[in-house]
């Protein structure tokens, strides 16, 4: 991988001074160091030179041979194809986890650890497969949390903001909704047919739209509550449009769900109940669905802090609904460490729990708000989220056995987040470039949005001196250049990795509605094709 980024950046630089060009100067603007005179450029490369940046290990030609020799060498041992069937599934989906995302997190990871960080891997990082997932819809370039849900957790695309339905259902279209022929099932479905346990886990509300797409049907995804649906126009009436908690307590598969957890216990409350974190509930049908799972489990047992969740003895209860906050759960780093679980210890309890089914399960496990931090341009929030999913995947990987137990780790859409300018090696990545600066000498952050609600000018429109504002304040707002009243989405390809039965499936571009259809095939479940025809 190292030796990769040096090529890359090599590569890069070719095109860069081959766009001096003068003919190509209009069509292909080169970077402002390459632009400026022999003498301001020369001042530019000696701050970035005399190996100020260079490790003195990594000065030596035998380093790089070396590391490239292994990395070759890890490629050609490569284990034969794990061609057996996949018991278990636990599937992570980083919510907005751009490739350049994944970029800056295992740079924070290694500089968290007082190294360079460019070097450092995240823990899917390091499975044998990768591949790109294409993430549009059927009618959106760029996609949103709905549509690709239905996508990577039911197998086809759709339209954008509907979760669980064929294309032909027009967004906030109700009845269109509630029409069975528009269903499609998800992969909790086809696990469930098979015996399989089932779980959900977020860091949103556990009727959000990534979860949601694995057991709901709906023309909008915010309609997570009824109180929820009048908002979105008074033609749907929630007496006759299911919302997506009720589908959750009292519909297939939701209903049948071993394992949830999350955040949103608001949305399953009516509104005069105050909920265990001190919160009014927001129903407005009276529904007290906690009551009602609680009525259908009798064995099960809600838990709503860190304490009543580690404490708990799994093999005593028949099913757990974990809500750790009335909506949204609390941003790691923000959050009160002793009430909030973090993502990798509700992961400890959920394969614990699971375990216990000699069938096997399938598990979906979100780090949603890498996505929420992204649009309100908190970098630093969405990096250390990522790394509390990368911490969850380590886990399922330890406490799992590779030859029974299929890990597949991807994101659903990818965010506008850039890593630009030239920093030197090393250059915290949450900080401003030490050397490049704008045409006006002012330094820039090396992350910057395409849109958000922050671009720090002044009432001529020129740049702000930001320097201090960013390093290490993980609640800085990072810069974007098109003034919205939030980030938006990207429509670039992002990472998919693939650790178990089956791995090799996940790799080159694929589209990501095949994903489910890949994880069914390893675990012999679904209507599709199996590995285990073939063994007939
Ligand atoms: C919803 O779809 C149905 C069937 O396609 C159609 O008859 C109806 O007019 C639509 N409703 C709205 C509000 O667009
Ligand atoms: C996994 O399976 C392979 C081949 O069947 C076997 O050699 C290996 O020991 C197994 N690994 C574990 C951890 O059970
Ligand atoms: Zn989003």
């Amino acid at each position: 991988m190292k030796s990769v980024a040096v090529l890359l950046l090599l590569s890069l630089m070719t095109v860069a001074l081959a766009a001096v060009a003068p003919s190509d100067r209009h069509y292909h603007p080169v970077p402002s160091f390459l632009q400026q005179s022999n003498a301001a450029r020369g001042n530019l490369l000696a701050g970035m030179g005399a190996n100020k940046y260079t490790l003195p290990h990594e000065a030596n030609a035998e380093f790089w041979l070396n590391l490239a020799r292994e990395e070759l060498a890890q490629r050609v041992n490569q284990k034969p194809m794990n061609l057996n069937k996949a018991k278990n599934i636990i599937f992570f989906l980083g919510d907005g986890m751009s490739l350049s995302t994944v970029t800056a997190a295992r740079i924070r990871k290694g500089q968290l650890k007082g190294n360079t960080g460019e070097e450092d891997a995240l823990s899917f990082e390091k499975f044998p497969y990768s591949g790109l997932s294409k993430t549009y819809c059927a009618n959106a370039q760029v996609p949103d949390s709905a549509c690709t849900a239905t996508a990577y957790l039911c197998g086809v695309k759709t339209n954008i903001v509907t979760i669980g339905v064929n294309a032909k259902v027009n967004y906030n279209n109700c009845s269109e909704s509630e029409d069975p022929t528009n269903h499609v099932s998800s992969i909790a479905a086809w696990a469930q047919k098979a015996g399989k346990s089932t779980g959900i886990i977020t860091t949103t509300t556990l009727s959000h739209a990534s979860p949601a797409g694995a057991y709901a049907n709906t023309a909008n995804r915010f309609w997570e509550c009824d109180a929820d649906i009048l908002p979105w126009g008074d033609h749907n009436d929630p007496a006759q449009c299911t919302d997506i908690a009720q589908q959750l307590i009292t519909q297939e598969p939701g209903r049948n769900f071993d394992l949830m957890m999350g955040g949103g216990m608001g949305k399953f409350l009516p509104k005069h109940l105050k909920d265990l974190h001190g919160n009014m509930g927001e129903r407005l049908d009276g529904r007290n669905l906690l009551a009602t799972w609680q009525g259908m489990h009798p064995g099960g047992v809600v838990v709503h802090n860190r304490n009543s969740l580690l404490s708990l003895d799994v093999d005593k209860v028949s099913h757990i609904m974990g809500l750790f906050q009335s909506g949204y759960m609390d941003y790691h780093a923000v959050s009160n460490k002793q009430k909030q679980p973090t993502l990798a210890e509700m992961t400890e309890v959920a394969i614990k729990f699971l375990s216990k089914n000699d069938n096997g399960y399938f598990v979906f496990i979100e780090g949603a708000q890498i996505d929420t931090a992204n649009h309100a341009n908190l970098a630093g929030i969405s990096l250390d989220e990522t790394l509390e999913m990368e911490k969850a995947v380590q886990k399922a990987r330890d406490m799992t056995d590779p030859n029974e137990t299929l890990i597949v780790v991807t994101a659903d859409h990818a965010h506008p987040l850039s890593i630009a300018g030239y920093p030197g090696r090393g250059t915290n990545i949450l900080g401003v470039n030490q050397h490049d600066t704008d045409i006006n000498g002012k330094k820039y952050t090396t992350l910057n949005y395409a849109a958000g609600t922050q671009q720090y000018l002044d009432e001529h429109g020129e740049r702000l001196d930001i320097e201090s504002t960013f390093g290490e304040d993980l609640l800085a707002q990072y810069p974007s250049y098109i003034h919205t009243d939030q980030g938006v989405h990207a429509g670039e390809d992002v990472g998919i990795f693939a650790s178990g039965p089956h791995e090799h499936l996940f790799r080159g571009v694929m589209e990501q509605h095949a994903i489910p259809h890949m994880m069914a095939y390893a675990a012999c479940i679904g209507e599709g094709p199996t590995m285990c025809d073939n063994k007939a």
